[in-house]
């Protein structure tokens, strides 16, 4: 390019500035690190050939800012720096080479950390107290975080022997199961999804309420020090972790001393295969000298040590065909964008379907059927689609109009403007009736069997069933005009509809598709009400009153009550014979759980967690999501987070699964 260099420099400003507020304020990065890498990188060689345009001083800036309205500022007593960063082996070699250059006499050590991909965060103890954290906010003042981070577990209160005042540094992040659990929760409450679990990690540290922060765990890993008064405490970084250890601080899982540049560099590819079992994001290794003497004269730049250096991962990648972007509709009527692709192998799966979040998504990245687009899987979790390669892409191309698709596919929405999704307006719409059949008919609410997708397609165009109690009235003779249905398999779903008018209470609650009300949901209610009438005429705060049930469901549960066109479905279901009673509101009364609430947390070593939730209910007890005065046992796969700890502050007996194998089945 013969372009202007003064333009460029400033484009790739502006380019920057936008991604730091997308990455650090708003925590939904448009491009990913390397491609942000290599934007800096082009800056800066741009500003090294041409001097005159470089700024003198750095922008305060160019950490980022993750600085939002709403929280109180606090100044770091020690800036907070970043890290250079590399991709190859051959910077990493010049790294090491330039210390010891600077370093002759000495024999250089260097500390291999994992880099976690979390949030920067900074804990100040004043005379061995704990009094705050802060985000690392522009690198000098910071977002003070401290109501969010209060239930985080390795956070001691107070420290023995510390120096009068103390920074320790850290991460904070958020383990891949978390992220699963809380995004298929918001897929099932038709909430857009995040895309990884930084992002929800740096949205949680940052949500106002911290009553919402804690329902969302969150883990720490500290690794660092910050201003430390009286100096001289700590002679290494290695000292560090020993001291951060000691002092029941969470800290790093694993890390290595390297003598010399090329072991560092061979513990950086220990670190790679061994992090593909870590349950949490690592992005790379941070590459440290060791010994402090030798820190503080290497020195830092305005921007980042010159004693440490981060190298990072790529993450595997692909390029593939956008077929096509379908719509998808969740059972209470939000629409999901979905990207078809041409399978395409990566990371050892093969990845065919990606989730677009939504409209401005796909805004963002002008993402158009016929694009040639980069796919990623970072390690393990959900294929994201990256970017567009704009020089395959054809010639008559042009932007996808979301709204222009509905209409196309017959589907009428509005966006709603709280969180940018699309919704069905109509109940009626022959997309979203499909859905709640589908829902209602599935093994995880009245079990149909015989009742597929493409037979309730059928029966919703053709007009032989819009709800769920339009399925009862259906006769044989209807279901021999279907596609491929003769004598047998008319008579066979006749037969399972009939045999689902006996389902548990709890089934058909689930069925019903209120939004809100899940399974384990469902359940609870079916156990507290026993009928589906009791339930209808509760009042809001009766059913606030139960276990598990928030203010939203509840609130969700009196609006569809209240709804005439579902009071009208209820009574055709009763006209047709369907069972409102739960046979479960004292479930086995007499076993060894009768009457008595676990709250599950972490992994257990023999039973998956629906294996364990089968036995607590064939024992007579019930499970609920979250530790409260109600509990009467937690059952811990892994003795930390804040479940664990919370058990423990209310004095509520923790098993492991051995503990509750005897307690069930007692020898
Ligand atoms: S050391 C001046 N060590 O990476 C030293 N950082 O890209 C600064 N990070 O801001 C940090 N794991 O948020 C360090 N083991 C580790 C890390 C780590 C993750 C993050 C941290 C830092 C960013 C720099």
């Amino acid at each position: 390019m013969d372009a202007d260099p003064k333009a460029e420099i400033e484009n790739l400003r502006a380019q920057i500035a936008e991604h730091d507020r997308l990455y650090y304020k708003e925590a939904q990065p448009r491009i990913d690190d390397q491609a942000y890498d290599r934007l800096k990188e082009q800056l800066a060689d741009l500003e090294t050939a041409h001097p005159q345009l470089a700024r003198a001083v750095p922008s305060v800036a160019s950490v980022g800012d993750d600085r939002i309205d709403g929280f109180v500022t606090r100044i770091h007593r020690m800036p907070m720096l970043s890290l250079d960063n590399t991709y190859n082996m051959e910077e990493l070699i010049d790294f090491g080479n330039r210390l010891e250059k600077r370093f002759p006499e000495d024999s250089l050590r260097y500390l291999v950390e994992p880099k976690i991909d979390g949030v920067a965060v900074c804990l100040t103890y004043e005379e061995g107290h704990f009094t705050r954290a802060v985000t690392r906010g522009n690198g000098t003042e910071g977002d003070e975080i401290t109501a969010n981070v209060q239930h985080i577990s390795g956070i001691p209160a107070t420290i023995e022997d510390a120096p009068e005042i103390l920074e320790v540094r850290g991460e904070i992040y958020m383990r891949h199961a978390e992220f699963e659990r809380i995004n298929a929760e918001r897929e099932a409450n038709d909430q857009p999804l995040y895309a990884n679990p930084r992002n929800l990690a740096a949205g949680t540290v940052k949500l106002l309420d911290p009553n919402q922060a804690r329902e969302r765990r969150l883990e720490i890993a500290l690794y660092g020090i910050g201003a430390c008064q009286p100096e001289g405490f700590f002679s290494s970084q290695s000292a560090i972790h020993e001291k951060l250890a000691a002092w029941e601080f969470r800290v790093l899982e694993k890390q290595w001393l390297a003598n010399g540049i090329k072991e560092a560099a061979k513990s950086i590819e220990a670190l790679d295969s061994l992090r593909q079992n870590f349950d949490y994001p690592t992005d790379g290794a941070v590459i440290k000298l060791d010994d402090f003497r030798l820190q503080r004269a290497a020195g830092s730049t305005a921007k980042a040590p010159r004693w440490a250096i981060a190298y990072k991962f790529e993450a595997e990648r692909a390029q593939t065909r956008l077929e096509d972007i379908q719509m998808q509709i969740g059972r209470t009527g939000a629409i999901t964008p979905v990207a078809i692709l041409q399978p395409v192998q990566l990371a050892g799966t093969v990845v065919a379907r990606a989730t677009l979040h939504n409209e401005d998504e796909i805004r963002r990245k002008d993402l158009r059927p016929g694009d040639t687009v980069v796919v990623q899987k970072a390690g393990e979790i959900i294929p994201q689609v990256l970017s567009v390669v704009e020089s395959e892409r054809p010639g008559d191309s042009q932007p996808f109009d979301f709204a222009a698709k509905l209409r196309e596919l017959g589907i009428e929405a509005a966006r709603d403007p709280s969180d940018s999704a699309w919704r069905v307006l109509s109940s009626d719409a022959p997309a979203l009736q499909m859905r709640a059949l589908q829902h209602f008919a599935s093994r995880a609410c009245m079990d149909i069997a015989n009742l597929g997708t493409a037979i309730v397609e059928q029966l919703v165009l053709r007009g032989m069933a819009r709800d769920p109690a339009d399925l009862y009235s259906l006769q044989t003779g209807q279901l021999l005009e279907l596609d491929k249905f003769a004598e047998k398999s008319a008579a066979n779903l006749i037969d399972a509809l009939e045999k689902s008018k006996s389902q548990d209470l709890w089934r058909l609650l689930h069925g019903l598709g209120i939004p809100h009300v899940g399974k384990q949901s469902a359940k609870d209610l079916a156990a507290a009400f026993g009928s589906l009438d009791s339930l209808a005429i509760a009042p809001l705060e009766q059913l606030e009153s139960i276990d598990g049930v928030g203010t939203i469901m509840a609130q969700s549960l009196v609006d569809w009550f209240a709804n005439p066109t579902h009071q009208e479905r209820i009574d055709r279901l009763r006209a047709h014979g369907v069972n409102f009673s739960s046979a479960n509101t004292q479930t086995a009364s007499g076993g060894a759980l009768s009457g008595k609430t676990l709250v599950l947390t972490g992994t257990l070593p023999g039973l998956t967690r629906d294996e364990a939730t089968q036995m607590i209910e064939a024992a007579g007890g019930r499970t609920s999501s979250s530790v409260s005065q109600k509990t009467d046992y937690l059952l811990a796969g892994e003795a930390s987070g804040s479940k664990y700890s919370k058990a423990q502050k209310l004095g509520i007996p923790v098993l492991d699964e051995a503990g509750f194998r005897e307690l069930i089945e007692p020898a």
